[in-house]
């Protein structure tokens, strides 16, 4: 199966026309090995979904929970799947901590995202100081924040639904962390760990991705990983000559495995 490579905008571009310079540079790898994701922000996204004619596939970068009503400042699930959004990115470190957003909600938002057949990428992962207090502590922080994000599936026995959790360390976000990579040796062994918890619990569709600093000096040291499905990419992705570089580099280096 080939790997997948979402890329995460985050609040970026500033306008329209580079936000479609950014959907050129994925367009022209369509026929790729490797399946590509873009996750812009919601102003551009309807647009976009409209230029790149069914080519690419789109997420969004959150999301509420509730259909319609008195949320002021929020999108609805419906809204993106009333315009051909297929992805949703949910409890990302910079939500989490930036916004507030607490497990119980993240779990409620998985739950209407699966409910209404869009797939959600679950983000979890250890901040710094955890990950200071060693290996044994930092694993059972991630499998809990699963655990309760998770909840309502888990509850509610969803398991066929596909889902997506990506494994991103907080420090090692770049931006909103250090910037440092963690090593692939880790991501490998935290992502063998995070399926076994999916596979204990009865999930029977999941991808679960490293994210983190990821560009083209090391994209293809974690995307060689047999147990890591992929990548969830932000600032290098929204540089239209460094995502070009990894998806070649990766379409390359792929090829044979
Ligand atoms: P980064 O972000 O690639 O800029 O570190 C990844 C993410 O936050 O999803």
């Amino acid at each position: 199966m080939s790997k997948i490579f979402i890329s995460n905008w985050k609040m970026n571009p500033q306008s329209f026309s580079e936000a479609e310079e950014l959907l050129k540079s994925a367009l022209k790898f369509k026929a790729s090995n490797i399946k590509i994701v873009l996750c812009p922000p919601f102003v551009w996204l309807r647009d976009l979904i409209l230029k790149s004619k069914n080519k690419i596939e789109f997420g969004a970068q959150n999301m509420f929970f509730e259909e319609k009503g008195a949320f002021t400042g929020e999108i609805s699930y419906k809204m993106l799947k009333n315009i051909g959004v297929k992805y949703v990115i949910l409890g990302h470190s910079e939500r989490r901590n930036i916004f507030g957003e607490i497990n119980e909600m993240i779990s409620k938002k998985v739950f209407a995202a699966i409910s209404n057949n869009l797939v959600p990428i679950l983000c979890v992962g250890e901040n710094l100081n955890i990950r200071k207090k060693g290996k044994k502590i930092f694993e059972k922080f991630v499998l809990s924040q699963l655990e309760f994000s998770l909840g309502k599936l888990i509850q509610n026995k969803i398991f066929n639904k596909e889902i997506i959790i990506a494994y991103e360390p907080v420090w090692a976000i770049s931006g909103s962390g250090l910037g440092i990579a963690d090593t692939p040796e880790n991501a490998k062994n935290m992502i063998s760990l995070i399926k076994n918890f999916l596979f204990k619990n009865g999930f029977k569709k999941f991808l679960v991705l490293y994210g983190g600093s990821l560009n083209s000096s090391n994209v293809l040291n974690f995307f060689s990983q047999k147990e890591i499905d992929g990548g969830l990419v932000g600032s290098a992705s929204v540089n239209p000559d460094e995502f070009s570089k990894m998806i070649q580099i990766l379409n390359k280096g792929l090829k044979n495995k």
